[in-house]
């Protein structure tokens, strides 16, 4: 690519908008039943004839669904929310009648009122102004929290071991900035890499407290957003895990397909897997090996690539169908296998506090008639 290929082609600013939510799993928690997806492709596809979306995109990562829509909105847009939640509430009444399992599990709020967050479902956006070419790769996880894209956000923009055109490209050299979201204190923190990239790692070395929201240029171009909604925040109890999706902008400035995708080659231990209450692996996985089975896990990652080319999806590409992450799988195997054998014990079993919003209270509560002084 050619260094002038970031050299703005059209003015209008196109938005991503990737908003999911699992409203009910096909066998269990492990996968989409194909009837859902279906129906919100059908729904989907009206609106971009309507002219309401520029074009989208339907897949699915374990029980999740996973739509993908571009449009020239903005982020928040009313109109594109209300669409999705629109197609959630469709998909629940199918998913209710083919009683498949936890329907309308994320569906956390009664009605729409305006935006999607806070009601349930994750969303990931962005705005910009699309380059000569635009390559974007949208991630989608399951069995896992917002705060599994900190290690892979760390190393695709900070990371020179991971991102060598942060040595060598004069168009990166300076670095990336950082948004980070604290889930607990409710506020946002702007951090600048490399200068304090020792801060940043204070913070999101703890992913179930800091969650890194969006990555700018220091020129302020987005180039990442990530899903940081915690549905056990919102909800005040277990009711699933997140989920959460990101997407990546590529090339010419930005760090490289292979640089955004490198990261998933070390697969790290996130927080999910079994009854949102365990360690384990984040297996890099293609579309359709994204079912989860094994103790419903271990974590899935996927991750879908596109063009985008004056609000065309063009696309998806399955990136992570190639054996140059049979080894990663592989790994995953191995790391999982060695955390299930240490069974209820942490340090496969979440630490205490964490474990505060799924159903082990309920059991604690039973014991305290037990205890003497
Ligand atoms: C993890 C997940 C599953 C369920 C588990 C128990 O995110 O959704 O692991 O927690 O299958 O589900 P219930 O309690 O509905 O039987
Ligand atoms: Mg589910
Ligand atoms: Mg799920």
């Amino acid at each position: 690519m050619p260094k002038n290929a970031s050299a703005v082609t059209k003015q209008k600013p196109v938005t991503v908008s990737v908003i999911k939510a699992d409203i009910g799993g096909y066998v269990g928690h492990s996968a989409s039943h194909p009837e859902i997806l279906a129906l919100a492709r059908k729904w989907l596809a009206k609106a971009k004839s309507a002219g309401t979306i520029a074009d989208f995109h339907v897949s699915a990562c374990g029980d999740d669904l996973e739509l993908v829509m571009t449009h020239w909105m903005g982020n928040d847009a009313k109109v594109i929310h209300g669409l999705a939640w629109d197609v959630f509430s469709k998909g629940t009444e199918l998913a209710k009648k083919l009683k498949l399992y936890g329907a309308g599990q994320d569906m956390l709020a009664d009605a729409f009122s305006g935006n999607v967050k806070g009601m349930g479902p994750g969303v990931a956006e962005m705005t910009f102004v699309e380059r000569r070419s635009e390559p974007i790769v949208v991630f989608c996880g399951d069995k896992c929290a917002p705060g599994a894209w900190n290690f892979p956000l760390y190393k695709m923009f900070a990371d020179p071991f991971n991102t060598i055109g942060l040595v060598i490209d004069p168009s990166m050299h300076e670095g990336f900035k950082f948004e980070v979201h604290d889930i607990h204190g409710g506020r946002d923190i702007f951090l600048s890499c490399p200068e304090e990239m020792y801060d940043l790692l204070c913070l999101i070395g703890s992913p179930e407290n800091y969650i890194i929201k969006n990555v700018y240029t220091k020129k302020g171009e987005i180039a990442a957003a990530s899903s940081t909604q915690k549905l056990a925040l919102i909800a005040g109890k277990y009711v699933g895990k997140d989920d959460p999706v990101c997407i990546v902008r590529g090339q010419s400035g930005l760090p490289a397909i292979g640089e955004i995708l490198e990261p998933f080659s070390f697969p790290h231990i996130v927080s999910g897997w079994m009854r949102g209450s365990h360690y384990g692996p984040l297996m890099p996985v293609s579309v359709a090996q994204a079912t989860p089975s094994r103790f419903d896990g271990p974590p899935r990652v996927i991750a879908l690539g596109f063009q985008v080319n004056d609000g065309a999806l063009v696309g998806p590409r399955d990136m992570f169908d190639d054996p140059s992450f049979d080894l990663a799988r592989q790994q995953a195997n191995e790391i999982g296998e060695m955390l299930r054998r240490h069974g209820p014990f942490e340090p496969h079993r979440l630490g205490l506090k964490d474990m505060e919003y799924t159903t082990l209270p309920q059991v604690l509560d039973k014991l305290v008639g037990k205890s003497k002084k």
